[in-house]
């Protein structure tokens, strides 16, 4: 299922499961309330007077679903259920562990319920095993003694109830069956500023390097939801780091590295608290989670 393309100004979420959206309510003069709404019949609406519902109707109808603080804040709403979050790595896998430890600490909304590792033993796949996540391995290795098809790894992706899959440093290509299982769903982190340095060949180091001989002064990881070509899907979240003169491509790969791991889990947090919208023409937006009128 895909979110609808909506205005700007009364966004709709990405989530497909629970397709809730925004709408400020201004029947409510001591401070105006965001509340998250569902479904088109404003009918479901009785705890709310005829101002909200003339108010509303102007834009959308909708139904009122989640809570409002009493401070006259957001709250999570009992519309936005905790997300189940598959990741995928290739190697060490420090944003897989940045993005774990942001969960334990609760600072995402969702919960890692399988990794996915295009090799058994890789420092990703090993972390997994130490915390309890169940690894799975994917694609096929080449004698075939180990690895899903892109059909097996759907169906388990199926299995372990997966909302949303976010590649980490995943370095295969992703196949047009998953991406049709889960469209708008998957995200991809890649070490440089997109649409430059990315495509087939471009990763890790190679990335690097290539943006130093480039003579580019800035640098930084690109947040992208996932299409069947390499690093062309939409982009979703961009962190700039200044390339230095001295810099080698490690140390450059070390300052990318630190935006990277931030920017995926507040990234990771609004995917999961669903404040992922598309705008009219198609491009992801960010909502604020302290002002609502606000979008990256
Ligand atoms: C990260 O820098 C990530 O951006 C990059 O691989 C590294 C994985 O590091 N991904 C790509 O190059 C994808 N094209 P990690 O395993 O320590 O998270």
């Amino acid at each position: 299922m895909e979110a609808q393309a909506i205005n700007p100004h009364f966004p709709t979420t990405l989530n497909s499961k629970n397709r809730n959206f925004m709408a400020k309510i201004t029947c409510f003069p001591q401070s105006p309330t965001w509340v998250s709404c569902k479904s088109h019949n404003l009918s479901f609406v009785p705890e709310f007077g005829t101002s909200l519902k003339k108010d509303l109707s102007l834009r959308s109808s909708c139904v009122v679903k989640a809570k409002v603080g009493s401070d006259g804040g957001e709250e999570l709403g009992e519309g936005v259920s905790r997300k189940n979050l598959a990741v995928f790595v290739s190697g060490g896998g420090s944003n897989f562990r940045s993005i774990h430890e942001a969960i334990l600490d609760g600072r995402i909304n969702g919960d890692i319920v399988v990794l996915v590792a295009s090799k058994a033993e890789c420092g990703g796949a090993n972390y997994a095993r130490n915390k309890g996540i169940p690894v799975i391995v994917f694609p096929k290795t080449k004698s075939g003694s180990e690895g899903l098809s892109p059909h097996d790894l759907v169906s388990a992706l199926r299995k372990f109830k997966v909302d949303n899959v976010l590649l980490a440093g995943f370095l295969k290509l992703i196949p047009a069956e998953l991406i049709r299982a889960y469209p708008k769903s998957i995200l991809n982190i890649h070490p440089s500023l997109l649409p430059s340095f990315g495509g087939k060949g471009y990763y890790g180091m190679k990335v690097h390097r290539a943006v130093i001989a480039s003579g580019v002064r800035y640098s930084g990881p690109t947040i992208h939801f996932v299409d069947e070509h390499y690093d062309t899907g939409r982009i979703l979240a961009q962190r700039v780091v200044p390339v230095l003169v001295t810099d080698t491509a490690e140390e450059l790969a070390a300052r990318v590295l630190q935006e990277e791991h931030q920017v995926y889990v507040e990234v990771a947090a609004a995917l999961c608290e669903e404040r992922i919208i598309w705008r009219e023409d198609g491009v992801p937006l960010i909502r604020s989670k302290d002002d609502p009128d606000k979008f990256s």
